[in-house]
């Protein structure tokens, strides 16, 4: 039986959540040249081959390949002409994502619920409907050329939707133990952070989770603000961040120069074994932040006990931190573009429900690091 948004429960009471959600239906990214992304996520990331759509399936103007991993599901989308939107998109931002698609039981309402409350439209409810059912799409813009759609597929039993078709290629490399969608990062411009975390307490409902101000994330350099979303039932959150003044140019800002605007930042993906996870990645190829040895002399001192091997921890660069509920593990990857735009986090919580806040000040200076080197710190 499929899940109901309404029989999971509300975690958060502030949230006014009026819309259902069940968690990510799918993330959308326009890239260059789907064939070798799609081939990426498979041979270094382990996603797992589910459908396509392209001139095969009567699709002439893009083609998609839809891979899969746990509950995470990746569509990587480009343009077969020249001109039109896609070219635009990529022309401007680079590869990067377009659509963070949300599973709902009612499209139509979730269209309707958010465009009342003042969401700007970019697709009105459509039915797509094939031999194995029908699915319900509507979509509203958030920031930058950043979309999310609606997605009811209650009444759907085909490989993802109509206009796709089941891909069955014999190439499949193991999965690598990644299991959901644990927050999406946006990044927004100089003063525009308060603008989207009204947008998603008003438009969308939900209440903010975290706060910490620039004197929180500061580095000798650069600084950022970052405020936590999430809706009710927990299982989206959207931390947004903004830079803030610092010596020198901050991450924030180098994304936002270098995607030309505000866009998806990073998307952290959860695993219940970070050390298996990681090796894993790191032996097909997957780059990471570098963390400096140094950092393991002095962190179990602010985390307190931890179940795993600091040795193991230290030689794959984790990063431990605890909050009032536990501890997390992560580790970030280096952009996976070429320009420094987007990139992934693992992470396993084992209780905390925060998002690395203790790891900021070593993370950036790992960041500026990099910065320095590509001469835009
Ligand atoms: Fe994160």
């Amino acid at each position: 039986m499929q899940t109901q948004a309404q029989d999971i429960p509300k975690i958060f009471p502030q949230a006014e959540d009026f819309l259902p959600i069940n968690g990510t239906d799918y993330v959308e990214l326009y890239v260059g040249n789907a064939k070798q992304a799609a081939h990426y996520y498979q041979s270094a990331w382990g996603f797992q081959p589910v459908a396509y759509r392209g001139l095969e399936t009567g699709s002439r103007d893009r083609v998609s390949y839809v891979l899969r991993q746990g509950k995470i599901t990746l569509v990587l989308t480009s343009p077969l002409q020249a001109g039109g939107p896609i070219n635009e998109h990529i022309n401007r931002h680079g590869d990067g994502v377009k659509v963070i698609a949300l599973w709902v039981d009612d499209a139509t309402y979730s269209w309707e619920a958010t465009t009342q409350r003042g969401a700007e439209s970019c697709l009105e409810p459509t039915t797509l409907s094939d031999e194995h059912g029908q699915v319900v799409l509507s979509g509203i813009k958030t920031y930058g050329e950043t979309l999310h759609y609606f997605v009811e597929r209650k009444n759907y039993q085909g490989a993802f939707m109509p206009g796709f078709r089941p891909w069955n290629p014999d190439y499949r490399p193991s999965e690598v133990g990644l299991l959901y969608v644990d927050h999406m990062v946006g990044n927004v411009g100089w003063g525009e952070m308060n603008k989207w975390v009204d947008f998603y307490a008003r438009v969308m409902g939900f209440t903010q989770l975290v706060s910490f101000d620039d004197k929180d994330i500061s580095t000798e350099y650069t600084a950022l603000m970052s405020k936590v979303m999430t809706n009710g039932n927990g299982r989206i959150k959207f931390p947004i961040n903004e830079p803030a003044v610092g010596r020198k140019k901050s991450q924030i800002e180098e994304y936002i120069e270098f995607y030309n605007g505000a866009g998806v930042q990073h998307i952290a993906v959860a695993t219940n074994d970070i050390i298996h996870t990681v090796t894993e990645l790191k032996n097909r190829g997957v780059d990471f932040l570098y963390v400096p040895p140094t950092y393991y002399d002095t962190v179990l001192d602010r985390v307190g006990h931890i179940d795993e091997d600091l040795t193991e921890l230290r030689k794959l660069g984790i990063l431990i931190d605890r909050d009032d509920e536990g501890y997390l593990l992560q580790l970030f990857t280096k952009p996976v573009l070429d320009r420094p735009t987007m990139f992934f986090e693992i992470i396993q919580r084992k209780g905390a429900k925060s998002f690395g806040k203790g790891n900021f000040k070593a993370l950036f200076e790992a960041i500026e690091r990099e910065q320095a080197l590509r001469g835009t710190l």
